[in-house]
């Protein structure tokens, strides 16, 4: 637990039926006169794009997109991208996608220099200071992206996925509308859903958890266990899918406040050298790792218990509470049909050392894991996932 702890947040969040009208408010209150709107094929071809564009479009100011990303981008395709948003300029970013997109925007809005890009803020994320304002809109429930100060790029010379923590990338103004999600296919809303799981618990068993850092995750995991597999299963059922928005909003506060742990720290190799999703990725390893840290979680993962659960057990001992948890985490994960091993990745056991070698170097996240991970503790629980 810490002592000292503090939550940054954005200037202002918008959400309920049409959150997105807000946005030509937004561009008129702020005095733009030209947007540089984010987002990625995949969006577009759902046609959701139509939305924030139409609301910009309403502001009357001159706008433009850019959209040449991939899901879960190198810093060099992030560059290639700010390159051109450079050129052609903007006094306000709308960026409208999964992490992938708003993190490629965040990192836009503090990279309007010449001084140092992606790559130099790899080394000394510090140094970055926000140039433009921006609006994220998030189209998965699963990153938190919107809410957190962090962005995410590949690092292939590292094998790596590096996280770039400044608090000038924080959003200004947040949208969450409904009917951004409302028809996710179900194994993104899976894997991304799994990825806000993990945010949560992996923040309530932080060793940076704090008492603002405890109330969005457990209030977050709550919300989850209650709600992920109709979420995913059943397209009609809204009250499910917003809770899952709104959860996945309070991970990323939680994250803001504390920080995930070794779930997150191990993952960033899957992702860096085997291209796996950051939401399977965290799956893969979320059981694994929780029942690893289990020992010295106990408590705290009794308290998710008795806040979150409500299946009428009625357990009383820290043990079988502890073990509720771990149990429910897995069936969350098999029912969702997300992959709980790396057979299907083909990862042979001669890149075990790689991979401990590269987990080893996400010190910012193992850290925060309150048994540590030593490099054998890490090599048996990749071992265990192979
Ligand atoms: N900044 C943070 O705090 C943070 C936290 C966790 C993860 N991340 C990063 O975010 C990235 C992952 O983001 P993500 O999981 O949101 O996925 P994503 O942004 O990579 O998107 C995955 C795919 O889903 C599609 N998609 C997104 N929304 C859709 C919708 N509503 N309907 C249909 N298709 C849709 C996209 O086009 C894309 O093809 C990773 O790089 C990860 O490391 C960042
Ligand atoms: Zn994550």
């Amino acid at each position: 637990m810490l002592d000292r702890y503090n939550l940054k947040m954005p200037h202002a969040v918008y959400g309920g039926v049409n959150a997105m009208d807000n946005i030509t408010e937004i561009v008129r209150a702020l005095g733009s006169k030209k947007v540089a709107m984010f987002t990625d094929p995949g969006i577009e071809k759902t046609g959701l794009f139509a939305l924030p564009e139409a609301a910009v479009k309403a502001s009357g100011a001159e706008y433009y997109v850019l959209d040449d990303l991939r899901p879960e981008p190198d810093y060099m395709s992030v560059q290639r991208l700010i390159d051109d948003f450079k050129q052609r300029g903007a006094d306000l970013i709308v960026a409208c996608g999964g992490g992938s997109v708003m993190d490629a925007a965040k990192l836009a809005s503090v990279l309007v220099t010449d001084e140092y890009g992606v790559k130099e803020l790899l080394d000394n994320p510090g140094m970055a200071r926000k140039c433009v304002p921006i609006v994220l809109i998030p189209t998965t429930a699963g990153t938190g992206a919107e809410v957190t100060p962090n962005a995410i790029v590949a690092v292939p010379e590292k094998e790596l996925k590096v996280g770039i923590v400044n608090e000038n990338m924080i959003a200004d103004y947040v949208i969450l509308d409904a009917r951004m999600i409302k028809n996710l296919p179900r194994p993104i809303a899976a894997a991304t859903g799994v990825d806000a799981l993990a945010h949560c618990i992996e923040c309530y068993t932080s060793n940076k958890a704090n008492p603002l850092s405890d109330t969005f995750a457990l209030r977050g995991l709550d919300l989850i266990l209650n709600n992920i597999e109709k979420a995913c299963d059943d397209p009609d059922a809204m009250d499910a899918k917003n809770a899952m928005q709104i959860a996945a909003f309070y991970g990323g506060l939680a994250i803001t406040a504390s920080g995930t742990t070794g779930v997150h720290a191990l993952s960033y190799p899957l992702g860096g050298k085997y291209h796996i999703a950051h939401g399977v990725s965290n799956a893969i390893l979320l059981v694994p790792v929780m029942k690893y840290n289990e020992p010295v979680c106990r408590a705290r993962f009794a308290d998710c218990y008795d806040q979150c659960a409500h299946d009428g057990s009625n357990l009383t001992t820290v043990e079988e509470k502890s073990a509720w948890i771990i149990r429910r985490l897995d069936e969350i994960v098999k029912h969702l049909d997300i992959p709980t091993s790396l057979k299907p990745y083909g990862v042979p056991e001669a890149d075990l050392d790689g991979l401990v070698e590269a987990g080893m170097q996400v010190k910012r996240l193992l850290v925060n894991n309150m048994r540590e991970i030593t490099p054998e503790a890490a090599r048996e629980i990749y071992k265990s996932v192979l």
